[in-house]
C-alpha cells in the first residue's frame, strides 16, 4: 500500500479550501481524500443560495473519488481556518462509512493546529449497507 505524506494531504486539503464556495457562512472547508493507493481526491464546500444545496468539503471529495473509480480509502485530512480543528459533520460521517469504516479523520486549521479521530470514534453503531441485509 502506498501512502501519501500528511504534509501533501495537509497541503491538498488547505488548497482545496481556499477555492470553497462559501458566501453564505464565510466557513471555508477543504478535503483532502488518500485512497489506498496512496493518490489524493479533493473537495471543498460548495454553498447555495437555497442553503440546503450546500455540499460539504468531505462529500464532495468522496464524490470525486467515486467519480474517478475509487471505492477504498485510508485517510482524510479536513481544513478549516477556524480556532479549532473541527471534525466531519454527522451527514459526512455517515457518507465516509459508506466506504472506509476505518478511515482515520485527522483536522487541521490554517494556523496549525491538528486533531486525529478514527471514524468508529466519531459514529459509534452505525448504519452501513449491511443493516440493510439485517431485514
Ligand atoms: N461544512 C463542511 O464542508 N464540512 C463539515 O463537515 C461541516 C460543515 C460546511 C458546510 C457549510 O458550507 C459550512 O461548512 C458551514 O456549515
Amino acid at each position: 500500500m502506498t501512502t501519501a505524506s500528511i504534509d501533501v494531504l495537509r497541503a491538498a486539503a488547505l488548497g482545496a479550501m481556499m477555492r470553497a464556495y462559501a458566501p453564505y457562512s464565510g466557513f471555508r472547508v477543504g478535503a483532502a481524500l488518500e485512497d489506498s493507493d496512496g493518490h489524493v481526491h479533493v473537495g471543498c464546500n460548495v454553498e447555495n443560495a437555497s442553503f440546503g444545496g450546500t455540499i460539504c468539503a468531505e462529500r464532495g471529495a468522496i464524490a470525486a473519488a467515486v467519480a474517478a473509480g475509487v471505492r477504498s480509502f485510508s485517510r482524510i485530512v479536513v481544513a478549516t481556518e477556524a480556532t479549532e480543528p473541527t471534525p466531519p459533520c454527522g451527514v459526512c460521517r455517515q457518507v465516509l462509512v459508506e466506504f472506509a469504516p476505518a478511515i482515520e479523520v485527522v483536522s487541521v486549521t490554517a494556523g496549525g493546529d491538528e486533531a486525529r479521530w478514527t471514524l468508529d470514534a466519531l459514529l459509534p453503531s452505525p448504519f452501513t449497507p449491511q443493516s440493510l441485509t439485517h431485514q
